[in-house]
């Protein structure tokens, strides 16, 4: 196995367009790491440049510390296991695994015993005489995965390989690549777009917008803090509210943000957390809340928010609530982008709460805000250390 390094990677297109732009990261051995990031971010630019499909513009990308700016995808000794996983439906499963070995011009037995190996790894044993078209979804992409690892690769690249596949599929596969992955100790980078495969799957998450590496760190990491508004935004599934808000000191001397008029007492655990705070005093910065930082209170609750149902999620083991509150919250895509993305002063927030099976659109509800759970950034979006 291997490591891998992108040292300052540009990638610019014939027509100009800029997919990566300085892109430095290192890969350790035996790591799984996940590109995550919107559509167009560059995710697959960067992969394609570490397979060997796609020359570089600038920089250096290294395997093992070797440059391979100029080697050839067989060179590299990579494996790629793309989006659409192409198998030969003429071909049964052992042939399917025996092909790309028949190209290496291995002996019989030593081509026998690789496929066995990677059939007992992946659970093919039993479908091996089966074509393509007599498999499931997920047992495609089980041999479509043994194709790739029969030769052994230094480094296994994978692109969105279960965005064919259904919810349940999904979530099987995605079980199997992570205990393959630690089963083989094999250094994996994967591409996805979908944050909660990113989270559960990574080692560590290399969150990407617009070409720019955002933040590279481990799930848990990028959760509790996050390095701008953006990847909060991103991180977290319904995403983060994040609103405009004034750092001020009441009577007793206590920091207080307001929130549509009513203040909250920052919590002992979050001045702890943003150590730097004072300097914000009477400034505007942004307020950053998870969905789940929110409860149903007393109408005189200390720390609390007053809000509109507009709209009521029923989840069975929780509740998702769509309210209207006094607040003015950011679309982090678009104050990212540089435009100012205020909703105004009566935004949509999400809450999810303990189930709550009478409660429906139109309700005044006052809701509690767990004062610990606070994210603070600038008021130009950077997170407060
Ligand atoms: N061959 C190409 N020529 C010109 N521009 C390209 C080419 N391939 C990709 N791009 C552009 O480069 C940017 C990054 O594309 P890329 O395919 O890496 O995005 P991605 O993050 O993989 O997106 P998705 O999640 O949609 O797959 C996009 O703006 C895309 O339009
Ligand atoms: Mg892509």
């Amino acid at each position: 196995m291997a490591t891998v390094k992108f040292d300052r990677v540009f990638k610019v297109y014939a027509n100009g367009q800029t997919a990566i732009k300085d892109l430095s990261l290192e890969i350790a051995d035996g790591e799984f790491l996940v590109f995550v990031g919107p559509s167009g971010c560059g995710k697959s630019t960067a992969l394609r440049m570490l397979a060997g499909l796609e020359d570089i513009s600038a920089g250096k990308i290294l395997i093992d510390d070797r440059i391979v700016n100029d080697k050839t995808p067989q060179q590299r000794n990579i494996a790629m296991v793309f989006q659409n996983y192409a198998l030969y439906p003429h071909m049964s499963v052992r042939q399917n695994l025996e092909f790309p070995l028949r190209m290496l011009k291995l002996s019989k037995q030593q081509i026998d015993a690789l496929v066995a190996e990677a059939a007992e790894k992946l659970g093919l044993i039993e479908l091996m005489e089966r074509k393509p078209k007599q498999l499931s979804g997920g047992q495609r992409q089980r041999v479509a995965m043994g194709r790739a690892i029969v030769r052994d690769p230094a480094v296994f690249l994978m692109d969105e390989p279960l965005s064919n596949l259904d919810a349940k599929m999904r979530s099987q596969i995605r079980t199997e690549i992570t205990t393959l992955q630690q089963r083989m100790n094999a250094t994996m980078v994967y591409v996805t777009h979908d944050q909660v495969e990113a989270m559960t799957m990574g080692d560590r998450v290399a969150v990407m917008r617009s070409g720019k590496l955002q933040q590279v760190s481990s799930p848990q990491d990028l959760y509790d803090r996050p390095t701008n508004i953006f990847v909060a935004g991103f991180i977290g599934s319904p995403g983060m509210n994040i609103f405009r808000s004034r750092l001020a000191k009441d009577e007793s001397g206590n920091l207080t943000l307001d929130v549509g008029g009513q203040f909250l007492t920052i919590s002992a655990a979050t001045l702890d957390r943003y150590r730097e705070l004072e300097l914000y005093l009477n400034r505007d910065l942004l307020v950053g809340l998870r969905p789940e930082a929110f409860s149903i209170a007393p109408i005189d609750a200390a720390n609390s928010i007053t809000v509109t149902i507009s709209t009521v999620e029923l989840l069975g083991h929780e509740t998702i609530v769509y309210a209207t509150a006094p607040i003015d919250k950011i679309d982090t895509d678009e104050a990212a982008s540089g435009q100012a993305g205020s909703q105004g002063n009566n935004s949509i927030l999400i809450a999810r709460i303990a189930a709550a099976r009478t409660i429906q659109a139109g309700d005044r509800l006052v809701l509690a805000i767990d004062t610990s759970k606070l994210y603070l950034f600038s008021i130009d979006g950077e997170y407060l250390d």
